[in-house]
């Protein structure tokens, strides 16, 4: 079997298959139509670098040691051996199209090139325009904006990444059936991360009026103010900096929220457009049949909870190579293991079989059963929001967040970190969220304060020292 591994940027789960009513994402539905579709996937930190760094190793957060932007796994933690990079010493021809690892530093300006890819990685060449004035404001003039409908001819090159990226895939995937070569062919889509920019025709599919705010725009009582994002990102972008809004609370004007949200659907809309494209060429080159797809998200997407840590486990095992071995309890000199377990054997679980599962756990408080549990982490510079907030540079790091996701709740702690020597330190806790998601699935209402948590503090404590 092939695989086609595509990487979606900061994608929320606004696609028909997850159930939302209002998006139009013909292609990604009909993909799902006939996959296995995880509506309780999640990430192990909710940024860019630090996620794909995780599931492409295999290794957790604190395993890869990389929570920001700036250091590379192989000198910094460990020279871990990555999921591509498995697949191509396997025999395969493994490609990466777009943004798969994040650029930069991280992946030592080569998106891990020579190690986890055959050929140079290709970079589409608009990327470089992504955060330039090329969005028409009202007065005429270009902007560097969040909400950015184009004219595509008018663009820099008369394109924009997401184009070109598909372009490049297909033409691999023809040289593929050409030269009768496995491959492991991953494709990055930049959108819809921010700036919301694609091609303008997308708006009419979301007239404004039909745009509805976020059920719940405001930020909630009991939120720890260590666990609000100022969204410093958004701020910086020209349309966005005029409405002069106030750090760190906002709020935005609703108008604005909904433009936001028209666009993102938009991009959304766009980027399912690009996948039908990739799609429909994996079927004309007659390799559908053979070809494992993955469509994932680097910001969290049956019923089971699952973690994208167990991609490379779970991608080995469907296409047959030997499953790399479980890590031991420290790893940092271990070049082949993983730290999520292949997930293949949900793969035949039949609905009934989940149905009966949930049916015999009627106490939502219970804390040792084996019920599938996610992990994510996310670093704070400090106890109230900063402009740094939402990106801290590892030396600013003073608080790690861990949480722990089941079918019935989240709990997070807000616990003291040590940059220096990677240490998180539960004797000292700044905060906790615990959200019971059946009844308060937007997680508004954080009942930790009025809840005895000990056993989930227990259990994740379990977990991490394990
Ligand atoms: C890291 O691993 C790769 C292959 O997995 C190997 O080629 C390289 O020499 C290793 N580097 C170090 C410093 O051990
Ligand atoms: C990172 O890239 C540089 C420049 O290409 C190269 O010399 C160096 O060996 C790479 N680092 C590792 C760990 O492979
Ligand atoms: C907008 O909403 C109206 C009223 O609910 C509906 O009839 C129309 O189909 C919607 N338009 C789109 C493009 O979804
Ligand atoms: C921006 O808002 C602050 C108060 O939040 C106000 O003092 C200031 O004058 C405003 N600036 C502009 C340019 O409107
Ligand atoms: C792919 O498999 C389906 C169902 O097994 C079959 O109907 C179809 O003809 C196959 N297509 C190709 C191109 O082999």
């Amino acid at each position: 079997m092939n695989v086609l591994f595509i990487v979606v940027d900061d994608l929320r789960p606004v696609l028909g298959c997850y159930g939302d009513k209002l998006v139009k994402s013909p292609n990604i539905d009909q993909l799902a139509s006939q996959s296995f579709v995880f509506s309780n996937a999640y990430a192990q930190q909710a940024v860019c670098a630090p996620s794909r760094v995780s599931f492409l190793t295999g290794r957790r957060p604190d395993t890869t040691r990389l929570y920001d932007f700036y250091s590379y796994w192989r000198v910094h933690a460990g020279n871990y051996s990555t999921m591509p990079q498995y697949f191509k010493e396997n025999g395969y021809v493994t490609l990466s199209v777009g943004k798969v690892f994040h650029p930069g530093v991280s992946s030592n300006y080569s998106d891990d090139y020579p190690y986890s890819w055959s050929i140079p990685p290709f970079h589409p060449s608009a990327e470089k325009y992504e955060n330039d004035k090329t969005c028409r404001g009202k007065d005429g003039k270009l902007y560097a904006n969040l909400v950015c409908p184009v004219d595509v001819t008018e663009m820099p090159s008369g394109t924009l990444p997401d184009i070109q990226s598909t372009e490049e895939a297909i033409r691999l995937l023809n040289v593929m059936k050409t030269n009768k070569q496995k491959f492991f062919l991953a494709v990055g889509y930049h959108k819809p991360h921010i700036p919301l920019r694609y091609p303008q025709e997308f708006l009419k599919l979301y007239p404004l009026e039909n745009i509805t705010l976020a059920p719940d725009p405001w930020v909630p009582e009991k939120l720890p103010s260590v666990a609000y994002n100022p969204w410093t990102d958004i701020r910086q972008r020209d349309d966005v900096e005029a409405l002069n809004v106030s750090f760190p609370y906002g709020p935005l004007p609703d108008d604005f929220q909904r433009q936001i949200r028209q666009s993102y659907y938009a991009a959304v809309s766009y980027l399912d457009m690009q996948v039908g494209l990739l799609l429909n060429a994996l079927d004309d080159v007659g390799l559908s049949n053979s070809t494992i797809v993955v469509f994932t998200a680097d910001h969290g997407l049956s019923e089971k909870v699952v973690e994208l840590v167990s991609l490379f486990s779970t991608l080995a095992e469907l296409a047959g190579l030997q499953v790399p071995p479980v890590c031991p309890k420290t790893s940092f000199h271990v070049a082949l293991c993983t730290e999520g377990a292949s997930i293949v054997q949900y793969f035949n679980t039949s609905e009934e079989k989940v149905e009966e599962e949930k049916d015999g756990c009627d106490d939502p408080y219970r804390c040792f059963n084996e019920e599938p549990v996610a992990f994510s982490q996310y670093p704070r510079p400090a106890d109230t929001p900063q402009w740094n907030s939402d990106k801290p540079k590892l030396k600013d790091i003073r608080i790690m967040g861990y949480s722990m996701r089941t079918i019935d709740y989240r709990y997070t702690v807000w616990v003291q970190f040590n940059p220096n020597n990677f240490s998180a330190n539960f004797e000292d806790v700044h905060a906790g969220e615990l959200y019971m998601v059946e009844t308060d699935p937007n997680q508004d209402y954080n009942i930790y304060n009025n809840t005895s948590h000990g056993c989930f503090f227990k259990k994740i404590l379990g977990f991490l020292k394990r």
